[in-house]
């Protein structure tokens, strides 16, 4: 067994404003492994966005720790962070996110360059991975000359130039019409299987979440498996 690409231990967070403080997880723990299609569902509030932050590295946790490929994530400076940000995730939102001056093209490439890569390398990874989601054609588009479908293929595109070992996926598909979205959804599944590449996704979408490996339920700050 290789070692898992992602593990959250112990991890607890908590929002104060003023006297107020809400306890939003309370003891979370979960290893990915590699390759491993991870699904996480539960009710609204329940703390889902609050733990992809923590694994995403966005923000560090009241308690606890978050190993990212063997290096302690939450532990390390902003710096750090960034760096191990930057190569080992890639991140897909519920609205896409992409750059609207920027075509498809250079929304992909623009990771990669940002990681070191020269400018030409990164526009032939970017056109690979758009390739790759179907959407060869559409790379001089602009975000705005694209349907909803189009967009979050973009941003797949765009989470996997670097060769992440895991993305970390929030409501990809919870925009999208149930059509579309399926076809996203065959596409999510292609693509790691393809590219051995773990992913976390949350979903209140059912059938999404039963194409996963594994699906975890976020309840209260806790997550049960079932
Ligand atoms: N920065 C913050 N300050 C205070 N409370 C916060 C903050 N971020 C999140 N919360 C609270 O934490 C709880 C969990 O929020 P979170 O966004 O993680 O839920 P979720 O499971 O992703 O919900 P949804 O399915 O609606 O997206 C909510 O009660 C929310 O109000
Ligand atoms: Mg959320």
């Amino acid at each position: 067994m290789s070692e898992p690409v992602l593990v959250v231990q112990d991890v607890h967070q908590a929002f104060s404003e003023g006297p107020l403080s809400v306890q939003v997880l309370n003891g979370v723990s979960l290893s990915i492994a590699r390759g491993e299609r991870v699904a996480i569902v539960g009710r609204s509030g329940s703390g889902k966005t609050t733990l992809m932050h923590l694994m995403g590295g966005l923000e560090r946790p009241t308690r606890g720790s978050i190993l990212l490929m063997g290096e302690n994530f939450s532990a390390a400076d902003e710096k750090l962070r960034s760096r191990l940000r930057n190569r080992h995730l890639g991140f897909v939102y519920q609205l896409h996110h992409l750059l609207p001056e920027f075509t498809a093209r250079e929304n992909v490439a623009l990771p990669a360059i940002l990681g070191g890569l020269a400018v030409a390398q990164a526009q032939r990874a970017a056109d690979e991975l758009l390739d790759r989601v179907g959407l060869a054609a559409r790379r001089l588009h602009k975000p705005s000359e694209l349907s909803g479908g189009e967009r979050q293929r973009v941003a797949l595109a765009r989470a996997l130039v670097t060769r992440p070992a895991v993305v970390l996926a929030d409501e990809p598909t919870g925009n999208l019409d149930r059509e579309t979205a399926d076809a996203v959804h065959d596409l999510i599944v292609e693509l790691n299987e393809s590219l051995a590449t773990s992913f976390v996704i949350v979903t209140h979408e059912e059938r999404l979440a039963a194409l996963a490996h594994r699906r975890l339920v976020m309840d209260a700050g806790r997550l049960l498996s079932d």
